[in-house]
């Protein structure tokens, strides 16, 4: 039977790797595009959620992580660095565990969840946590890789892109063309950059550095929308934000790196960068998981709340195909799972060691 090879042996031709390229892969990549009918019903679309926790460390940031860390034993490093509200961190400290290469990590000290804190350690990463937030840890990070012998493996390292951009190609794949919308969080605003250049080379001929020139695979290019939290919302704003705070900690981010890249991605695609509140996201965040069986961490659900806000506001698109990425795993930061709408913690209801009290604690009548 055939098993996904991860996104460079996928998508070989089109990223920046030969035949003696030692590819250092966790098999990311070919997640599940899964069709969201709550959010279709309720908004009139044909909304598909693009799963990107179910990648190896449960974040898209496997996707350029596998080029990041095959581009830095390419050139020969042995210690690797990354700045990180958390993902990127444990995306790095796995890569560099199957590459043999020191990771040092920068993050905002207490701010970010156990889950990714857990997944650095157990990879082995030299963890710093760094009294300032993200755009502290990413300025620190940027001086140690020009000042030291040490690769940067932030989405400012285009090998970075190059690998998140196969997001678009497997969306691609999979609907037979490009949506209409494609919805997503931003934060550092990598990602949105990388899914414009997927698409943009999608939908055109490509000159392949392996392969010649491939034909265009994709008619068109989709509608880009998205979305900040509000309190970390530089983009929307115009200007950065020094103390960038949302419960969204993920996209706690006050002046992201591919800022202009983003605008470009919002301005070329006709698309728009907005930003929803922690109310909105965590809604959204309840939704996916009470209704569409999709468990992701609170950042992950901007790009649905930001479908909702809009569609409230009745400025959704209708009868259009949406794709909207879920970027990483309920189970990084599942502490939002166990409140209520209200913000009051969830407790389980306790019952005794008896059928008759556990089905009258259920409702339930013979
Ligand atoms: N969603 C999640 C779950 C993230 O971890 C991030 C970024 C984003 C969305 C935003 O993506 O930065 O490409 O616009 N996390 C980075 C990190 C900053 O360090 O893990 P972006």
């Amino acid at each position: 039977a055939h098993q996904w090879r991860g996104v460079i042996r996928e998508y070989a031709d089109r990223l920046p790797v030969t035949e003696q390229t030692r590819v250092i892969t966790l098999g990311e990549g070919g997640t599940p595009l899964v069709h969201a009918p709550a959010l279709s019903a309720h908004t009139g679309n044909e909304v598909y959620l693009k799963v990107e926790g179910m990648n190896p460390t449960g974040s898209f940031k496997d996707r350029g992580m596998t080029m990041a860390i095959t581009a830095a034993v390419e050139a020969g490093a042995k210690a690797v660095v990354c700045a990180s509200t958390g993902n990127t961190s444990a995306s790095a400290a796995a890569y560099a565990a199957q590459a043999g290469l020191t990771c040092a990590v920068l993050v905002p000290d207490g701010k970010i969840s156990m889950g990714k804190l857990s997944q650095a350690i157990a990879h082995g990463a030299e963890l710093l946590q760094v009294d300032g937030n993200f755009d502290n840890c990413l300025e620190v990070a940027r001086k140690l890789s020009e000042n030291y012998p040490v690769f940067l493996v932030n989405s400012v390292n285009p090998a970075r892109i190059e690998g998140q951009k196969t997001g678009s190609f497997e969306v691609v794949d999979f609907l037979g063309d490009a949506p209409d919308y494609h919805l997503l969080p931003v934060g550092n605003a990598g990602n949105i950059t990388a899914y414009w250049k997927g698409y943009k080379e999608y939908a055109a001929p490509y000159q392949s550095s392996t392969a010649g020139e491939l034909p265009a695979v994709a008619t068109r290019t989709p509608t880009l929308w998205g979305f900040q939290a509000e309190g970390a919302s530089p983009i929307v704003k115009g200007y950065p934000v020094t103390e960038p705070e949302t419960i969204a900690t993920a996209i706690r981010i006050g002046n992201p790196a591919s800022w202009e890249q983003a605008e470009a991605a919002r301005d070329e695609s006709g698309g728009l960068i907005d930003s929803v509140t922690d109310e909105e996201i965590l809604a959204a965040h309840r939704w996916l998981s009470s209704k569409e069986g999709v468990f992701v961490e609170p950042a992950s659900a901007a790009g649905v709340a930001g479908l909702l806000k809009y569609h409230a506001a009745g400025e959704a698109p209708q009868d259009k195909t949406i794709v909207i990425t879920v970027t990483g795993h309920g189970l990084k930061d599942p502490q939002w799972a166990l409140k209520n709408a209200d913000g009051d913690d969830v407790q389980p209801t306790k019952v005794p060691f008896d059928v008759v009290s556990v089905a009258a604690a259920l409702g339930l009548e013979a």
